[in-house]
């Protein structure tokens, strides 16, 4: 039985006075055991607020990146270790706003995805098709590819450890949320491929939905048979919101 998980990627967003108002918002409404994974994933200069701020809750910390270098004369970046200094549990990788806008290939992503679990982090490995993509009919191929580069690059070991979000692109921050049916399709097609790395990758590694999941849409997709949670975006910045995806989520 996979154990439900809901993450909020915060993105390029918020400020200290956001982070506190946010974090204290999901902590006063959830209880202690809410029977699934909770996981905030702040900007890295938030982090260790964050992890102060959450102290006993049943939330966990994830950030949004990480380099695949170790400590050292890399500008900029922030290793896998310095995300387990401040707390961090998880990592989200190959984020298609990462791709498209920073030019992250299907072989980086993989390689971030293995330095990630390799160091002991769980990475959440994004992919999913952009909207020409659907409309061309390659979304399986798109899907395969991407997934198919990690599985053969990092190596099928990084399953069921790591997790797979499908977020199609063109539901991102859009409110066109894939229907249950189409989500339901994809996440089959992935975990079909999961069995390419092994049964146990197969049946045991959590597939994520994202792409404009609200309180009112979360409940018909998390009732599909291979959708286990959400990586959720705009609606993890309100705690109503945010509580009410989790509350769907465990149900
Ligand atoms: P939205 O929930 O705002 O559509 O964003 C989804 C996402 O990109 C999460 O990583």
């Amino acid at each position: 039985m996979r154990r439900p998980l809901v993450a909020g990627n915060w993105k390029m967003n918020g400020s200290r006075e956001i982070t506190k108002t946010l974090v204290t918002g999901i902590g006063s409404d959830l209880p202690g055991d809410c029977g699934i994974d909770v996981v905030v994933c702040p900007p890295y200069v938030y982090l260790d607020l964050c992890s102060d701020l959450l102290g006993l809750q049943p939330v966990s910390l994830g950030a949004q990146d990480l380099d695949i270098h170790g400590p050292g004369a890399f500008t900029g970046a922030i290793a896998a270790d310095m995300l387990l200094d401040v707390g961090c549990r998880y990592v989200i990788v190959g984020h298609s706003e990462r791709r498209s806008l920073y030019g992250e290939s299907d072989e980086s992503v993989a390689e971030k995805a293995a330095v990630a679990t390799a160091r002991g982090l769980t990475p959440i490995i994004c992919v999913g098709e952009t909207q020409e993509e659907r409309e061309d009919g390659i979304t399986a191929e798109v899907i395969r590819r991407q997934l198919g580069v990690v599985i053969e690059n990092a190596g099928g070991k990084i399953f069921p450890q790591a997790l797979v979000a499908y977020e199609p692109v063109w539901a991102i921050g859009t409110g066109l949320t894939a229907t249950d049916h189409q989500a339901q399709e994809v996440h089959a097609l992935i975990r079909e491929q999961l069995s390419d790395a092994s049964e146990e990758a197969a049946m045991g590694t959590r597939i994520l939905y994202g792409g404009s999941v609200k309180p009112d849409n979360a409940a018909g997709l998390f009732a599909q048979p291979d959708i286990d949670g959400g990586l959720i975006g705009g609606a993890s910045l309100k705690a109503a919101d945010f509580l009410g995806i989790i509350k769907a989520a465990n149900s």
